[in-house]
């Protein structure tokens, strides 16, 4: 039974209206990463942090998947083996098309966690500075999610998953931000077949075996139907 790994970055949500980061009107062409993604940026400033994390709650919060986390969820439905989701996405499309193996190890926008003890909880639509921790009872909420500088989450679980996969998929992201930018060198390393599935030529490119140009919701769904057949 084959294992089924697959990275997803912000172009399988752009179809779902959700922005891409490097794109040319992409979130960083729009807000500067060291005052909105930085926790200096969060020190100097949290206001500014929650408004905009605020915004991308409220868009994701409208957001709906479309047909290529549909397939994805249908892979992990369909597949006699294990298909392990790594998104680097903040959003929560893939679960809400019904994918369930989902790691978020850049965390989720509809968390907040306490800056001060590290408590997590599901996250208010509006997050304010002045909100107190359930638990600590300091007022450090922030969103769940990991900044440039942090480290990922779920690290203990993807290195082993990269090791045992067998298919090694990236779809929709740029191949700038590490460690995720490594997995498919990791993986295709490790012996798995690598496949990038993204509009255009990413800087990981070159360490993926096979690669399928175009939007997420058309390739992505035609890989899985072929995955499925065999
Ligand atoms: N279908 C497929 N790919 C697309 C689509 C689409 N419809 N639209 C855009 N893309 C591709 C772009 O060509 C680009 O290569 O998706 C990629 C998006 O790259 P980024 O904006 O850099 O997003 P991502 O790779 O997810 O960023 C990684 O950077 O800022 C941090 O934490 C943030 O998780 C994010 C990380």
């Amino acid at each position: 039974m084959t294992k089924i790994v697959i990275l997803t970055g912000a172009g399988i949500s752009a179809e779902s209206g959700l922005g891409t980061f490097r794109d040319e009107d992409g979130l960083w062409a729009q807000h500067r990463i060291e005052d909105v993604a930085t926790p200096e940026g969060f020190a100097r400033n949290p206001a500014l942090v929650q408004a905009f994390y605020n915004a991308r709650r409220a868009q994701a919060a409208e957001a709906r998947p479309n047909p290529a986390h549909v397939a994805l969820a249908r892979l992990e439905a369909e597949h006699e083996g294990e298909v392990l989701v790594i998104t680097q996405n903040v959003d929560g499309l893939h679960e809400a098309a019904g994918s369930r193996n989902v790691l978020h190890m850049h965390g989720q926008l509809d968390r907040a966690l306490c800056h001060a003890c590290g408590h997590r909880w599901p996250a208010p639509d509006e997050m304010r500075i002045e909100d107190a921790c359930p638990d600590c009872g300091r007022c450090q909420t922030r969103p769940d999610v990991v900044w440039f500088g942090e480290i990922p989450y779920g690290m203990d679980r993807i290195d082993p998953a990269l090791v045992e996969a067998d298919i090694f998929a990236a779809i929709g992201t740029s191949g700038n931000v590490y460690p995720a930018a490594a997995y498919g060198q990791h993986a295709r390393r490790m012996g798995a077949h690598t496949v990038e599935l993204n509009l255009e030529v990413s800087t990981a490119s070159r360490d993926f075996a096979e690669h399928r140009r175009g939007p997420a919701s058309e390739v992505v769904p035609l890989w899985v139907e072929e995955i499925l057949k065999g």
